[in-house]
């Protein structure tokens, strides 16, 4: 298990009229996953993009696909997103009625398998599922929208989920989500985060590709 610090850039704070230019951005940085924010106007109070901009996006990125799903009942949708080309799939706790069934359905389509919680889930919602899971995303915003205010309680959760880790003998993978910026995303690398997600901190930014290389030296 490396301690490498990863980022993912999240392209829902890219230029849609110009996605092929920053997807061509983050080719070029030290990004290690493209973060593709799909919302369904169901889960989360907003519509984003779906399987058929991911499928476009997969085929000029040369970065892994981490695809988070803000949708209900994600199970309908696991084999076309594998399809669509996503490595990383990531479904919400809160959408998924038979989590156990959805983590394994999604690796035996050959990607990684990922939890999301939302800031009011609890870390022990994960303890019977930690060992079958590749990563936990932790929202540090209540999803739905970029360029929200980072919520601290997030220090807390990271610490814990380290804790539930290290106890379980999990080799599973923290990514956070929300509100980060050099400030957050630094405690969050030393509290134990191994993947930042970055939206508008990135995106808005004078230099995205500087922006990225900074965040992983923090
Ligand atoms: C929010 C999304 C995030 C979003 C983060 O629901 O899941 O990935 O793009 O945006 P920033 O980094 O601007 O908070
Ligand atoms: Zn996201």
């Amino acid at each position: 298990m490396s301690n490498q610090r990863l980022i993912a850039p999240s392209i829902l704070a890219a230029d849609f009229t110009n996605l092929k230019a920053d997807i061509e951005m983050i080719n070029k940085s030290d990004a290690d996953y493209v973060h593709c924010d799909v919302m369904d106007g169901v889960f989360v109070p907003n519509i984003s993009f779906g399987i058929p901009v991911i499928s476009q996006v997969s085929k000029i990125a040369q970065k892994p696909l981490d695809v988070h799903l803000m949708i209900i009942d994600p199970d309908r949708y696991i084999k076309e997103f594998a399809k669509a080309g996503a490595s990383i799939l990531t479904v919400h706790l809160e959408a998924c009625k038979h989590l156990h069934r959805t983590i394994h359905s999604i690796k035996d389509e050959g990607m990684r398998a990922s939890v999301c919680l939302n800031p009011h889930s609890p870390i022990h919602f994960l303890e019977d599922i930690i060992n079958d899971l590749d990563m936990v995303l932790l929202m540090s915003v209540n999803p739905g929208f970029g360029g929200q205010t980072f919520i601290d309680n997030t220090y807390n959760k990271v610490h814990k989920l380290k804790e539930l880790i290290t106890a379980k003998k999990s080799d599973c993978k923290i990514e956070i989500d929300g509100g980060v910026n050099y400030e957050t995303g630094k405690k969050l690398f030393d509290a134990g985060a191994d993947i930042l997600v970055a939206g508008s901190f990135v995106f808005q930014s004078e230099n995205p590709i500087e922006t990225i290389s900074k965040l992983k030296e923090l």
